[in-house]
């Protein structure tokens, strides 16, 4: 395969880039093995793409990593997953830390497995200085319920008298979800062919290129985000605006 790596203009790279990690089931299936299989080959694609936006400089990866929705998973998968989820990150938190690489995590923190949060928790003070890539897990994450937990902090702000309704605007909206003080996603990758959303960032996604592709996510590595860089370089990102007011660079009632 050609290296793709010299055609990404790296002065146009999306500055937060978020995925949805489809297909490990699949993958491992097959080739006939466990689904859990294909977790764990996911996580080498993990570490490949946190490696990839590192050198190039991204400043926000967000990763799919458990939906609110995988709890209804069978029992020895979701305890393969967290196990998982612990294990990776006490190995790899010593590289996260020497490649500048700041962990967060968004999602239902308290629903995790004491381990998961404690291991988490130490992996984010570790590496609560770096000044690299932001790395963000969303673990146990449904969208819908982030919107919902804003909107009862704004409720309650409201109830209080600390916030006029009439000073609920997009800023303050934004400051109450997971992702308070990251910028929006401009490129969302899915992997695997599914062609949807499913609960993830659904507020921030508003004006995010969508890239789908057909590859399984534990295949995906390094030449496909560069694949998939290339294209959202190819696209033409216009807010709302004309073809042609984006050109000549017209700005609306300038
Ligand atoms: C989707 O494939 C993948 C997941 C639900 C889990 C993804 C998690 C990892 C790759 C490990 C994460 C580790 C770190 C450190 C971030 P699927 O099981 O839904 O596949 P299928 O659609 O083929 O069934």
């Amino acid at each position: 395969m050609m290296d793709l790596l010299p055609q990404v203009d790296r002065s146009r790279l999306p500055r937060h880039i978020a995925i949805i990690m489809d297909g490990n089931g699949r993958w491992a299936r097959e080739r006939g093995e466990d689904r859990v299989y294909g977790h764990y080959e996911g996580v080498v694609s993990v570490r490949e793409i946190v490696d990839a936006c590192g050198e190039l400089g991204v400043e926000y990866l967000t990763l799919y990593a458990f939906s609110a929705e995988n709890w209804n998973r069978p029992k020895a998968e979701v305890d393969a997953l967290m196990e998982l989820l612990v294990n990776t990150i006490r190995k790899e938190v010593d590289d996260l830390k020497k490649n500048n690489v700041k962990l967060h995590v968004i999602g239902d923190f308290a629903s995790l497995p004491e381990v998961c949060q404690k291991e988490m928790t130490e992996a984010m003070q570790l590496t609560g200085m770096n000044t690299g890539l932001n790395l963000v897990l969303a673990l146990s994450y449904s969208a819908r319920q982030e919107l919902l937990m804003a909107a009862r902090k704004i409720a309650e702000m409201a109830v209080s008298g600390v916030l006029a309704p009439a000073d609920i605007d997009e800023t303050v909206f934004q400051r109450c979800l997971d992702t308070a003080t990251f910028p929006d996603p401009e490129l969302m990758i899915r992997t695997s062919g599914e062609n949807r959303i499913s609960n993830f960032l659904l507020y921030q996604l508003a004006y995010a290129e969508l890239y789908f592709t057909p590859v399984h996510w534990p295949d995906f590595r390094k030449q496909n985000l560069y694949e998939a860089l290339l294209d959202y370089q190819r696209r033409e990102r216009r807010f709302g605006k004309t073809s042609e007011q984006i050109q000549k660079n017209i700005i609306p009632d300038a």
